[in-house]
């Protein structure tokens, strides 16, 4: 199934409603910043490639509200750049694609208006035609560590729900089985928001891909009777020295990995890479609110209840057993020495 996450047509945005699947697949259209960055923060669009995308789009549906406002100068393009960053500040390509919006306006403010509007809108179209290709870039290099009757865990949604093409860690396993593997997928829940059960069982049964739920917890006990033969996840930032943040739960499966002898992977485009952060403690994680982990429960009075919601965690470098990305893999021992000399090379 080919999935189109976000939709860029006539001028108009349109994404899937992640927050309304399994139950119902449905296309929404997102017609102002502020629709834009609400979405973002409901988990309407969410995955971090997928969010950088949307983000790119709604800068450019913001320019276009600016012009019509008689607005459109760079302090204004700056705010609305601002509120998007703030939307979700652990996933770095969201920042990143920010940063080229903004950068592509500072070079070309001077144009003329439509020129300078054409020229984000085109940046916009790049970033997620890039997006397609690094996705396949990702799968076919790390389709060679995924071998014949693997089982396989995942966390989260790190697939094409999650991008603008075929996902990341996903990518691998469709690009495994279109060479003929026979793979089977054990999918975490993903507590507390349910991205596995709602969208990654969904994804792989569109895409005819085995696939068996648990509950998060149920993990090490899978590995303990040898029924994991890999992890693979994909990442929200990846910073100088290797560590990684990703969704809440994989610090803990890259513990129980190492521990069972089983490899984990990480799957993520370059744009995930924050080489201006030296260590993972120093990456801004997401708190949400509290009444994600309470919705879930049939309680009445939620009112005596103080609860954490942290949405990420960081796995250090050294649980890692290699990095997949469009450029090649990093394999283990996952080290900033490492890191630096894959990016000059
Ligand atoms: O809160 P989410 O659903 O945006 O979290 C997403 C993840 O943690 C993904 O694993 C990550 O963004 C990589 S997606 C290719």
């Amino acid at each position: 199934m080919n999935l189109e996450t976000i939709i860029f047509e006539n001028n108009t945005l349109k994404i899937i409603d992640q927050a309304k699947l399994p139950d119902q697949f449905i296309y929404i259209q997102l017609n102002s910043l502020d629709e834009v960055v609400r979405a973002i923060k409901k988990l309407n669009v969410r995955g971090a490639p997928a969010i950088g995308i949307t983000a790119a789009y709604g800068l450019y549906l913001y320019a276009r509200q600016l012009q019509s406002k008689g607005t459109l100068d760079l302090a204004h393009f700056k705010e609305g750049a601002l509120s998007l960053k703030n939307t979700r500040p652990t996933a770095v390509n969201l920042g990143w694609a920010i940063h080229s919006m903004l950068k592509q306006f500072q070079d070309n403010m001077e144009k003329e208006t439509e020129a300078l509007l054409e020229r984000l809108k085109q940046t916009a179209r790049q970033i997620h035609r890039q997006d397609k290709e690094t996705c396949l870039a990702i799968g076919k290099n790390g389709s060679g560590l995924m071998k014949d009757g693997f089982r396989i865990l995942t966390h989260c949604n790190a697939g094409a729900l999650a991008t603008g093409g075929s996902g990341t860690a996903l990518s691998v396993i469709y690009t495994a089985t279109r060479q003929g593997k026979r793979l089977h997928v054990f999918v975490d829940e993903t507590r507390p928001v349910g991205q596995g059960v709602r969208l990654t069982y969904w994804e792989l049964h569109a895409n005819d891909i085995a696939a068996t739920l648990i509950t998060d917890s149920m993990a090490a006990w899978l590995m303990k009777e040898k029924k994991i033969n890999a992890v693979i996840v994909g990442a929200d930032r990846i910073v100088n020295n290797g560590d990684i943040a990703n969704k809440i739960g994989t610090y803990g499966l890259a513990i129980l990995a190492q521990y069972h002898k089983i490899p984990f992977y990480v799957a993520a485009p370059l744009s995930s890479f924050d080489l201006s952060i030296d260590k993972g403690e120093r990456i801004p994680i997401e708190m949400r609110d509290e009444n994600e982990v309470l919705d879930f429960w049939p309680i009445k009075d939620k009112t005596k209840y103080k609860v954490l919601n942290p949405a990420f965690d960081v796995t250090p470098g050294s649980l890692i057993s290699a990095i997949i990305t469009e450029k090649g893999v990093i394999h283990q021992p996952v080290t900033a020495k490492k890191i630096t000399q894959f990016f000059k090379n």
